[in-house]
């Protein structure tokens, strides 16, 4: 069954404990949080403290998407605020066998993403090592944009990879995902799904909104 992981990038932040709190009775898989430096994006948004207080309150995990130009200069800080996951980009450049292997030595999960126009030729070496790949399917820097359904081939691709070399990473779509399109997503073999918008930033309460993104997969 396809997860899903609200993105408090969408969230109203003068409500976000109340809101986290309601996203994770009504089925919320974790929290994610997405990072941005202003320089990998332009926007700046949330920093390690937001994930501290929220590690706080909640029992599901949160996974911290590092869309930041410099993600080693990020880890500590957000591994001891509590993020299970770090998810970081492929594209930054960094040396991803020393972000992976320190991620790992902390005991938390290690994630890559890729943007839409990341090939996955540019992070299959590193799929035996990490615990999630993340297919961008959106442009990364803004909430509330359309899915780019061609990103969903990534997914089947990494599908197929996975089951050839009997991997174990899970594959997470982060971007534009709602319950018009999230049939695609499930049928592409994502694991997981990150919705911001589609559960946080509509006239429906985020009951409602967690709701009809798994009924539309079911
Ligand atoms: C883009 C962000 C968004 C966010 C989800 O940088 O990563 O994809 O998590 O936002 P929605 O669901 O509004 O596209």
């Amino acid at each position: 069954m396809l997860k899903i992981a609200p993105s408090i990038l969408a969230a109203n932040p003068l409500n976000l404990q109340r809101d986290c709190l309601e996203a994770e009775k009504y089925g919320a898989y974790r929290i994610s949080v997405d990072v941005m430096d202003g320089h990998f994006v332009p926007d700046i948004t949330f920093g390690h403290n937001i994930v501290a207080y929220l590690h706080g309150i909640l029992n599901i995990d949160i996974e911290v998407h590092l869309m930041v130009e410099n993600p080693s200069s990020q880890l500590e800080l957000f591994l001891n605020a509590g993020a299970d996951v770090l998810t970081f980009h492929i594209e930054t450049l960094s040396d991803v066998n020393r972000l992976i292997d320190y991620i790992k030595s902390n005991e938390k999960k290690v994630g890559i993403a890729i943007n839409p126009d990341t090939n996955i030729e540019n992070v299959e070496k590193y799929l035996e090592h990490i615990d999630e790949l993340t297919v961008m399917t959106v442009v990364p820097g803004k909430g509330g944009q359309s899915l780019i359904v061609d990103c969903l081939d990534k997914v089947k691709q990494l599908r197929k990879i996975r089951a050839n070399n009997n991997l174990g990473f899970d594959i997470q779509v982060d971007g534009g995902v709602k319950k018009e399109n999230i049939k695609l997503v499930n049928n592409a073999g994502a694991d997981i799904a990150v919705a911001g918008t589609s559960i946080f930033n509509s006239e429906n309460s985020i009951q409602n909104n967690i709701q009809a993104l798994m009924d539309a997969v079911r």
